[in-house]
């Protein structure tokens, strides 16, 4: 299926790596040209450097903390009218909300819902203009179903999710589209960091908490960074103009909801 993409430009925020740089390799394979993001810059050009060996598209790099209104600018400095913008930033840590001051409640609002809002604000109405815009913002499971020790996460994507439901309805009239990609286990390195804490914490192997993590999801394992990255590109094809506001989840049926 031709997604009706090539050629279009795209932002990819925290993509050096995980589900961002799984959905900016699944951009450029569609022949979108890309900008991607990160705070460290030697794995950001590697990556930047794969993408292009892999598909032929134009590359762009944007190193910085994309929390940041420093970092945001970078981003827009290298891309100014994209066409697709995927938001994303790593996750807030998890613990107690009761060892959670002010300033860790603002770093996960500033990273998981103001920094995806200030970019939406910053491109939209150019896509508005030029009748045609995706946005797809990577949230998490956790907004579905709330993780217990995820609290900052669970709040500050909340927060995301509700403004984007009105926004989305707003703007699919001039063929501008936001929605949200809810990802469960992912086999990529955050997850590997959030096993090696459960494992010490049941006091176990990390590979073993990882074998038991597996066996307990519908799918008998975690999903696949390209799996990840192929829902994002349709989200941003041409194909999917008439789907807005909606919250996407990729989790091998952990959700046990019928809806
Ligand atoms: N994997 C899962 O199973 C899973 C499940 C639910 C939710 N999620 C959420 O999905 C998002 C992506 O997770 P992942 O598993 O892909 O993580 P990951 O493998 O740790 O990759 C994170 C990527 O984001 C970049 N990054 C992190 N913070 C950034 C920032 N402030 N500004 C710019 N770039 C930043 C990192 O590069 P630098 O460190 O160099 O900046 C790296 O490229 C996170 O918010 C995570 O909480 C993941």
């Amino acid at each position: 299926m031709d997604l009706g993409i090539a050629g279009r430009r795209a932002i990819v925020c925290a993509a050096s790596k995980g589900l961002g740089k799984a959905c900016a390799l699944a951009l450029a394979q569609e022949g979108v040209h890309v900008t991607v993001t990160a705070r460290s810059r030697d794995v950001l050009e590697a990556t930047a450097e794969e993408i292009r060996k892999a598909t032929g598209v134009t590359v762009t790099t944007a190193v910085g903390d994309i929390a940041t209104e420093e970092g945001r600018a970078a981003a827009l400095a290298a891309c100014p009218e994209p066409d697709i913008l995927v938001n994303n930033a790593g996750g807030p840590p998890p613990g107690d909300f009761r060892e959670w001051e002010r300033e860790h409640w603002i770093r996960a609002v500033e990273a998981n819902m103001l920094a995806p809002i200030f970019l939406i604000k910053a491109t939209v109405d150019g896509m508005i203009a030029r009748k045609f815009g995706r946005i797809v913002n990577v949230t998490s499971g956790a907004v579905k179903a709330p993780i217990s020790n995820l609290g900052l996460s669970n709040g500050a994507r909340a927060g995301l999710t509700g403004f984007v439901a009105g926004l989305s309805r707003q703007t699919v009239r001039h063929n501008v589209t936001i929605n949200n990609l809810l990802p469960g286990p992912f086999e990529t390195d955050r997850l590997r960091t959030t096993m090696e804490g459960a494992a010490k914490a049941n006091n176990r192997s990390v590979d073993d908490e990882m074998a038991a993590r597996r066996a307990t999801n519908p799918s008998g394992r975690f999903g696949d960074p390209a799996e990840f990255g192929a829902m994002c590109a349709f989200l941003c094809s041409a194909q999917a103009g008439f789907m807005t506001g909606q919250n996407v989840l990729l989790d091998g049926g952990a959700y046990p909801g019928t809806l």
